[in-house]
């Protein structure tokens, strides 16, 4: 090969090399990390962009240089020399690519190995996904309940994740964590959260209507702060305190930790979904289905599909709030809407 050929490829592999390394560099691409898990999988996020940039550069060189250089101009009707293999190129892009894969191979194994490592003193939370809402639980504070996952900053947790209708997925962006949760198994997933902030949990699997809005928060919190709410939790969860407070103010609790605002309008709880039936209108929807306000509410939580308000899709309220809601839980539920639709 020429010298003139080698400098023009050499030329055009560093122009496509420095563009594409710009374009990997300049814009922000990742949000922000927040695990010591994010730190290892950025690590092998960029273990490959840096390889792929490599390839990426000699490949528009060898390219882009052809595409010049063996032109057949517009006169030349002559067919092309003909080749038989090349022993020496094939031998290269066959080793190159296999020290390349095996090298992602041993990074990535080491990753998640240490990722998976749990530290001394885990804290294990207890996940539940349903359509189309979140609720964790604290084994540590009498399984205390919380829509919101709340994490220390620091130290080691094990999250049990369980579905109780379809397959959803656990994503949390900042985390670089993503897990499937699949009915039937108890999917788990090992996070040491390591920046005090509050990120989106997504639903990363589509699961149904709601699924776009089958999020939540999780919050990182300062260890101290973390161990004081874990404290509160346990002593108002403590098995001696009775059936908990009863009336409206629980029922619009149940109504906001059951998730049923993703779903559902209701002034009185300032919700405004609108996947299923308008609950400021339940008193004319009892009325259709010719049923006393209250029974038809008690109906509708624990079987959804008895009655379905024309225009609604079935089989999209879950059907699993007969179980997971308490007689008291439940009257409680029932009452709070009973109040607030007549109201309305
Ligand atoms: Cu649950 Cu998507």
């Amino acid at each position: 090969m020429r010298r003139g050929s080698l400098v023009a490829l050499l030329g055009i592999g560093l122009i496509a090399g420095g563009v594409a390394t710009a374009v990997a560099l300049v814009p922000t691409w990742l949000p922000v990390d927040a695990s010591r898990q994010a730190g290892r999988i950025d690590f092998v996020f960029w273990f490959v962009i840096a390889i792929c940039i490599a390839l990426f550069a000699i490949v528009a060189a060898a390219i882009i240089y052809s595409v010049l250089r063996f032109q057949a101009r517009p006169d030349d009707l002559e067919d092309g020399p003909p080749i038989h293999g090349h022993t020496g190129l094939e031998i290269a892009w066959t080793t190159i690519p296999f020290v390349l894969v095996t090298a992602i191979a041993i990074v990535s194994g080491i990753v998640l190995s240490r990722n998976d490592a749990q530290g001394a003193n885990t804290l294990r939370v207890n996940v539940t996904a349903q359509q189309f809402t979140w609720t964790f639980s604290y084994p540590e504070a009498n399984n205390a309940t919380s829509p919101v996952l709340f994490l220390p900053e620091g130290r080691s947790v094990e999250l049990y994740m369980r579905s109780l209708d379809v397959i959803h997925a656990f994503f949390v962006p900042e985390f670089r964590l993503n897990e499937d949760i699949v009915p039937g198994l108890v999917t788990n997933i090992h996070v040491t959260p390591d920046r005090v902030g509050t990120y989106s949990l997504i639903c990363n699997e589509l699961c149904g209507l709601g699924h776009s809005l089958m999020r939540t928060e999780a919050v990182v919190m300062p260890a101290a702060a973390f161990d004081k709410w874990l404290a509160e939790q346990k002593k108002s969860n403590a098995p001696t305190s009775g059936s908990g407070s009863t009336g409206a103010a629980a029922g619009l609790a149940l109504f906001t930790s059951n998730s049923c605002s993703s779903c559902h309008t209701l002034s009185a709880a300032k919700a405004s979904g609108k996947i299923g039936p308008d609950l400021d209108k339940l008193v004319s929807y009892a009325k259709q289905a010719n049923t006393p306000l209250a029974a038809f509410i008690t109906k509708s939580i624990i079987d959804p599909n008895a009655y379905i308000q024309p225009g609604f899709p079935k089989n999209t309220m879950p059907q699993t709030f007969g179980k997971t809601l308490s007689k008291s839980q439940l009257s409680s539920l029932v009452s709070f809407l009973v109040q607030s639709s007549k109201k309305g």
